[in-house]
């Protein structure tokens, strides 16, 4: 399968660290990994002027970082979104690219997603994880797994393992 990541970690932290667990696991299993650094991204807020719906045809007026990131979201067969939690949910950075989306809706050719979460006390990913279920529900795309990490588990050998465990067997 050919999997797209966007790690919407602003640095290079334990984020990066799950995201390169899942990329061992992933490619030892025969897959193709490819990472899209969202959180070093600019990527503006979708401004909901419907010019992707009607004159754009599926483009986006604004143009930015998020056009880097488009055509592997169209093209993936597994979307993996992988992020710190900033206040209860994912960066701004990933929620900005996430809404972005609306200029093709869902991603066209996804089969399968996977949500990897970091953050520094347990209990914080009710957010994160419902909007995740629901958009991936809507866009008709399975999970195939939600790996949280917290405090001491962040970068941890027992935390990455079960990471390229998760991504041995899709
Ligand atoms: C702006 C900001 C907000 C954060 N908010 C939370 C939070 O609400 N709950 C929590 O447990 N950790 C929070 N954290 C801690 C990060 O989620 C945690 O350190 C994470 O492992 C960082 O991942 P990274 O190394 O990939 O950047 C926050 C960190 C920052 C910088």
């Amino acid at each position: 399968m050919k999997i797209a990541v966007f790690n919407g970690s602003p640095r290079k932290g334990n984020t990066s660290a799950m995201v390169q667990a899942f990329r061992e696991g992933a490619e030892a299993a025969g897959h193709q990994v490819e990472e899209y650094q969202v959180g070093r991204m600019k990527i503006a807020g979708c401004m909901g002027c419907e010019y992707c719906h009607t004159k754009g045809q599926g483009s986006c007026i604004q143009k930015d970082d998020f056009e880097k990131i488009l055509p592997a979201y169209k093209e993936a067969d597994m979307v993996v979104f992988a992020s710190p939690v900033y206040y209860f949910t994912v960066t701004a950075q990933m929620e900005a690219a996430i809404q972005r989306v609306y200029c093709i809706g869902k991603p066209a050719k996804a089969q399968k997603a996977a949500l990897l979460l970091t953050s520094g006390s347990p209990g914080v990913y009710d957010a994160a994880t419902e909007q995740f279920t629901s958009y991936m529900r809507y866009a008709g795309i399975q999970v195939a797994g939600i790996i949280t990490s917290n405090g001491a588990e962040n970068g941890s050998e027992a935390k990455l393992n079960e990471i390229r465990e998760f991504a041995k067997t899709l």
